[in-house]
């Protein structure tokens, strides 16, 4: 069933996509793409807090909009854009820092983190933490409040901050007026352990990750470097131990799957033949979007186009919002 509500995500531009991302994340918002109204920006100002190289951010953009453009999103329900591309959003985190209380950016999860890690360390609590990190969940709320989201599906990480961008409408809306809907988060369906080369979870914090769009030469030398156990090709194995299985199992059907655990449990499959079926899985799901992908980043004049596309027609929703809130916080005329 198709409703009228907006769904909102934004992707920070701040390093290659990996299977890991596809599977908790996009492969979800694809789903929704096809069901809603689906907004996706590029989330290139929050990554500033993190990122100080303006070719990196540029290079990045590019990949994650040739990404959305590749992966079956249905695209005529996609607004897709660039978040600096629409600087209302810029104008809408100064207007809502008036009505944000300061301890709700103290209580915020990704600013607490960096102070406990600094004070385990025995360092100074705001050692290498900047502005743009403390009052992030600000412009995030800026994001969703923008675009008059309903929805905002995130990971079970970023639930917070959506939760803060519903406080913050709640305080606006008491001194000004119901002006802004409130956002709920929707938390994506757990999608189960996504190992990476080394089993530990696939994290680029841990540099154990497959890139999505990895060429197939290169996605085959990775998965040939899952590590594994020294167990013989004829000796019974545990799938559910073993990285390889536990990557094929979010890949193949239900059959495939079941079979094969099968095989690994009754003996008789060594680890280098099982990474050869799982090398050929991921690489059948993944051969037609990484073509697709292959075209669009050797032609930036078509992901241009895209992104000025997307971004007249979010200025022009930005416009309209920016216009009450100017109204009712500053007496200006409508
Ligand atoms: N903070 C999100 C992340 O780190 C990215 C993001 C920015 C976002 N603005 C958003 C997500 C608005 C959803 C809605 O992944």
């Amino acid at each position: 069933m198709s409703d009228n509500k907006i769904f909102l995500s934004g992707i920070k531009p701040t390093g290659d996509v990996h299977l890991g991302n596809y599977v908790g994340m996009l492969r979800q918002m694809r789903d929704i793409s096809h069901a809603h109204k689906t907004i996706i920006f590029i989330a290139d100002l929050h990554a500033l807090n993190m990122m100080h190289d303006a070719d990196a951010v540029r290079e990045y953009t590019y990949h994650i909009a040739a990404i959305i453009m590749s992966l079956g999103f249905n695209m005529d329900n996609v607004l897709l854009f660039r978040q600096s591309d629409v600087p209302a959003v810029c104008e809408l985190t100064t207007m809502l820092t008036n009505v944000t209380p300061k301890g709700l950016m103290d209580r915020a999860h990704s600013y607490k983190a960096a102070t406990e890690r600094n004070i385990a360390a025995g360092n100074d609590a705001d050692l290498g933490v900047n502005m743009g990190l403390y009052v992030y969940p600000i412009l995030m709320a800026a994001d969703i409040l923008l675009y008059n989201s309903d929805i905002v599906p995130v990971g079970a990480d970023q639930k917070q901050h959506v939760e803060f961008a519903r406080d913050i409408a709640g305080h606006f809306n008491t001194i000004y007026g119901d002006l802004f809907k409130l956002p709920e988060p929707q938390i994506m369906p757990d999608a189960g352990i996504i190992p990476g080369l080394d089993g530990r979870k696939m994290s680029k914090s841990y540099d154990n990750t497959i890139p999505l769009m990895a060429s197939g030469g290169e996605l085959k030398k990775k998965i040939m470097r899952i590590i594994t156990d020294s167990k013989t090709p004829d000796e019974s194995k545990d799938p559910e131990t073993s990285t390889i299985y536990m990557l094929y199992r979010h890949f193949a059907t239900a059959d495939e799957v079941a079979d094969l655990a099968a095989r690994f449990r009754s003996g008789g499959l060594g680890y280098g033949t099982a990474k050869t079926i799982l090398f050929e899985k991921l690489d059948s799901v993944l051969a037609p979007m990484r073509e697709r992908y292959d075209y669009l980043m050797t032609h930036r004049d078509e992901l241009d186009a895209a992104l000025a596309q997307g971004a007249s027609v979010a200025r022009k929703i930005a416009d309209k919002t920016m216009s009450r809130v100017r109204h009712v916080m500053l007496g200006t005329k409508k």
